[in-house]
């Protein structure tokens, strides 16, 4: 007889296995808009990824899940693990919804030091620090139904167990009081959590996980506030020497092209407080479907980020079948010193970039006459870079042959990249989705780079070395397998490579 423990590990490896084939019968590769180099869940609903951290080998991902249906219902925690950053494994469920409400978005630290006590024989603690939003207190208007709870696991992020003496943040009386970001603050010896909170940033500091002293506030008169801000995050990041401090304000609706984005300001912090160094509006992306995205914890001096690959003003209409959300590729974020002050810039992190597999090369094209198309195979997600040393006005189209087409691009006059998909497939299930997104370009320099990452429903635009980054959904009858490089006059690339991705 086999003992119980594997037992009921393997009927959970079965049901896995039927779930990843789908409610349909499909295999990924086969189902329409189911991407393959991205996360989506086997089956049902998904938005923010949480408690994203890196232990012992194993990236895991945790994420906002309804596992009964394809809309947002009561949140848990799904969870997948990956050892490089693509190829996640889901796991059971790990935290659901009880007493206290529904499982929230949050974070998850590897407690080195055991402040929280709740390590066991030398094996250290995960800790996740999530919102408790309980339903009842929010139909009965209490006006304090959002509070900051703790799980904890001793077998490397498996299981989890609910503290018992949630919450460890009690509401104040503010009725958007959710989303803490966690990390270990060195200089203060502190835990420092970064909480939104209505339309500001409200930090804690704690010495061992559960008692939070509050801080400070920032933001109420800073950055973008076209909408309730949710999901921060708080890091350094550093570049030749020079120190930031980087506190990243998700934000919904209120983004540049409209619904949900990710800002971010640039500062010191103290440990007390954040002090930003002016009061620009900065985007970590500037395309629709990029939201709630943060960084992994404990990777060292990498700063991981990722985020869901939707907006919330369509992400429950999207037309897939069993399952709904994705998340970006991962990306690796960067301070860059511009001529207009620092800035984040994002690129696609190694582990994607090794994947990657040259197809074709061509070299000093003219993109007024080079009219061959790239054609790349099917059900495979593939990478355009182009390089040049004077930028000019410029489009790539990608087709299929039943005339659907997104174009991509840069506009001269307005000094604009841009991606437009109002030719690209379904769009009848969100008014205005089929339209033109546009990013600023954060450099004079007229040499230029521009990296697209394609994979069937999904583009992400990478250009000037990431100071530019936008990231957009689409939904063809057949996959834009085809691309073509378009000008008005003798504009040049230096380069132009097409790259394909193997699924392992
Ligand atoms: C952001 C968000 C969070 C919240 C979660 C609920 O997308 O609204 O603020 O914790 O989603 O699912």
């Amino acid at each position: 007889m086999l003992p119980v423990k594997p037992f009921l590990a393997t009927i959970a490896a079965l049901l896995t296995t039927c779930l990843a084939i789908g409610q349909s019968g499909l295999k990924s590769d086969q189902e329409p808009f189911r991407p393959l180099l991205h996360f989506t869940p086997q089956a049902h609903w998904i938005n923010d990824p949480n408690g994203m951290v890196y232990h012992d080998g194993t990236y895991h991902l945790f994420f906002q899940y309804y596992p009964d249906g394809t809309k947002w219902g009561p949140m848990h925690w799904g969870h997948a693990t990956s050892t490089d950053l693509l190829q996640w494994r889901e796991h059971p469920i790990a935290l659901y919804p009880d007493s206290l409400g529904y499982i929230f978005s949050g974070s998850a630290v590897v407690d080195a030091q055991n402040t929280s006590g709740f390590g066991k024989d030398g094996q250290l603690p995960l800790v996740a620090i999530f919102t408790h939003h309980d339903p009842t207190g929010e139909k009965n208007h209490t006006g304090k139904f959002q509070h900051q709870s703790l799980a904890y696991s001793i077998d490397n992020g498996n299981t989890w167990i609910k503290y018992a003496g949630n919450p460890v943040i009690p509401n104040p009386g503010i009725i958007d009081f959710r989303d803490p970001k966690v990390s270990w603050h060195e200089p203060t010896k502190q835990w420092i959590m970064t909480l939104a909170t209505k339309d500001r940033i409200t930090f804690y500091s704690s010495p061992n996980l559960k008692e939070w002293t509050k801080e400070s506030e920032f933001g109420e008169k800073l950055g973008a506030h076209g909408g309730v801000w949710e999901c921060p995050d708080l890091f350094t990041l550093t570049q030749a020497g020079v120190q930031k401090w980087i506190l990243i304000v998700n934000i919904n609706p209120g983004g540049p092209n409209g619904g949900s984005a990710t800002q971010y300001f640039i500062g010191q912090f103290d440990g007390h407080q954040f002090t930003p160094d002016d009061e620009q509006t900065r985007w970590l992306d500037y395309g629709p479907d990029e939201y709630a995205g943060v960084i992994f914890s404990n990777t060292g001096k990498r700063r991981i980020f990722m985020g869901w690959m939707s907006n919330w003003d369509y992400a429950d209409r999207v037309p897939t079948a069993t399952w709904r959300g994705a998340m970006t590729l991962p990306r690796d974020l960067q301070l860059v010193k511009t001529s207009d002050g620092y800035r984040v810039a994002s690129l696609p992190s190694p582990e994607v970039n090794k994947r990657a597999k040259l197809l074709t090369e061509r070299r000093n094209v003219d993109m007024h006459l080079d009219k061959v198309p790239f054609v790349t195979p099917p059900n495979t997600p593939y990478a355009i870079t182009l390089r040049g040393a004077r930028l000019q006005e410029f489009s790539v189209r990608l087709f299929n042959d039943a005339g659907e087409e997104l174009i991509v691009g840069y506009d001269q006059q307005k000094g604009q990249w841009y991606i437009d998909r109002g030719k690209a497939g379904q769009k009848d299930f969100a008014n205005g989705f089929a339209r033109r997104h546009v990013a600023a370009r954060f450099t004079n320099s007229p040499q230029w780079d521009l990296r697209l990452i394609i994979d069937k429903t999904s583009i992400e635009l990478f250009a000037d070395g990431g100071l530019t980054t936008m990231t957009s959904i689409f939904f063809p009858t057949t996959l834009l397998n085809k691309s073509q490089l378009l000008a008005t006059g003798p504009v040049k690339a230096d380069i132009t490579q097409v790259h394909t991705f193997s699924p392992d």
